[in-house]
């Protein structure tokens, strides 16, 4: 058989745990919490299940979750979103970018992405007959180079993914640069896809600049997140994505036939829990902040050159004073063969990995004790 993704294997993420499982080591590959999320937010779930919420729920998603994604929306950003027009529950942030791509993009578009660059939009886009066309962000602080980017930008252009914060780097794209943005598409029929699924995870007092909050990009925009990531519950796979309803009715026509609707008991417990707990999503740069400065903190005695994340749940370490002999594949093999802790190199991220590029990430979504052990070993290379 021909395959429609020749290009795509076995991804680095699944192959990087197995490693962690087969030897021992310590995960911190894979972005995904060794701890729960909130008891009250699990006990919902089981209640719901109980009391019969198990059928499908309406294709667009429940009108109580709807309702409360519309209200931290105006809370955070300022921006009135009709709940029943511009509000989708999706199965996972994953299948919202999906289904923005399938609605979107036609045989012979091109879709620019930032390398490095999330694994899950070049698969949709090509499934849909168009083309990356990757854009690397600066290798010193990961920004966009405005130059590049007006350079690949031509008639073809559909869409433009952008991605803050930012993974793997964590780098954050500021209010300005939303306005430059919008600027350099003004007059351009391009779609922006904004993958905002580390929205609350924004860290030293500064505030998230999404999308929603930007009235010419929003226009033209999908702006996806993921209640796995904001609840610690990766694992349930339950995302949404806010559009303006002439394109929220185009991506319905798709998500209805991927999935129709996401797990019913599931969205029934988020909304209880966002409702009762609302101040979650403000504790959440505080309570990962935190984790950040332990680990940068334990691993300033060790021969890792880093400076800290300003968002998302990961931190790039630089190990060219340890193993420069070692491209970022074999050292994430090494670290974690060697010395128990597994990490994620960035080259994967990359179309054209940089050269003499040295960094790997680490996961910092874990417990203390895990933090702690990893940091020991880390410290002993
Ligand atoms: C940048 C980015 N987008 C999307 C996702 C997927 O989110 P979900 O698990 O809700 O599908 C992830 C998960 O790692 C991610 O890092």
């Amino acid at each position: 058989m021909i395959s429609k993704l020749p290009n795509v294997g076995t991804t680095i993420f699944t192959t990087m745990s197995q490693l962690a499982a087969q030897t021992g080591a310590l995960n911190l590959s894979q972005g995904f919490p060794d701890f729960d999320g909130p008891p009250a937010l699990l006990e919902a779930v089981g209640r719901h299940v109980l009391a019969g919420h198990n059928q499908y729920s309406p294709m667009t998603g429940l009108p109580a979750l709807r309702e409360q994604v519309a209200a931290k929306v105006e809370r955070l950003y300022r921006r009135t979103v009709d709940a029943e027009n511009e509000i989708t529950i999706t199965p996972g942030a994953t299948q919202a970018i999906f289904c923005a791509i399938q609605a979107t993009i036609r045989h012979g578009d091109e879709v620019i992405v930032f390398d490095p660059c999330y694994d899950s939009y070049e698969p949709a886009v090509e499934l849909a007959g168009g083309t990356c066309v990757h854009v690397q962000l600066d290798a010193a602080n990961f920004s966009i180079d405005w130059q590049q980017l007006g350079q690949a930008i031509n008639a073809r252009t559909r869409m433009i993914v952008i991605n803050s914060p930012h993974n793997p780097s964590g780098a954050l794209i500021s209010a300005a640069d939303l306005d430059q943005l919008a600027a350099l598409i003004a007059d351009r029929d391009i779609y922006i896809l904004s993958d905002e699924v580390y929205e609350h995870l924004v860290f030293d007092g500064v505030a998230h600049a999404s999308v929603l909050a930007h009235e010419r990009l929003y226009e033209r925009a999908f702006v996806v997140s993921s209640f796995g990531k904001t609840y610690h519950v990766t694992g349930w796979k339950t995302g949404y994505v806010i559009a303006p309803p002439a394109l929220t009715r185009e991506l319905r026509k798709v998500h209805q036939y991927v999935s129709f609707c996401g797990v019913t008991p599931l969205q029934y417990a988020l909304a209880d829990y966002m409702m009762e707990h609302p101040h979650h999503v403000d504790e959440l740069p505080g309570f990962y902040q935190g984790k950040r400065d332990l680990l940068c903190d334990l691993l300033a005695d060790s021969r890792f050159t880093f400076s800290p994340t300003p968002g998302t749940y990961f931190q790039l370490v630089d190990y060219s004073a340890i193993r420069p002999d070692l491209n970022d594949v074999d050292m994430a093999l090494w670290l974690t063969r060697e010395h128990g802790v597994a990490s994620i190199p960035v080259s994967v991220f990359y179309r054209t990995p940089v050269a003499d590029q040295r960094l790997v990430r680490l996961c910092f979504a874990k417990r203390e004790e895990t933090l702690r052990e990893a940091a020991h070993k880390l410290c002993r290379i």
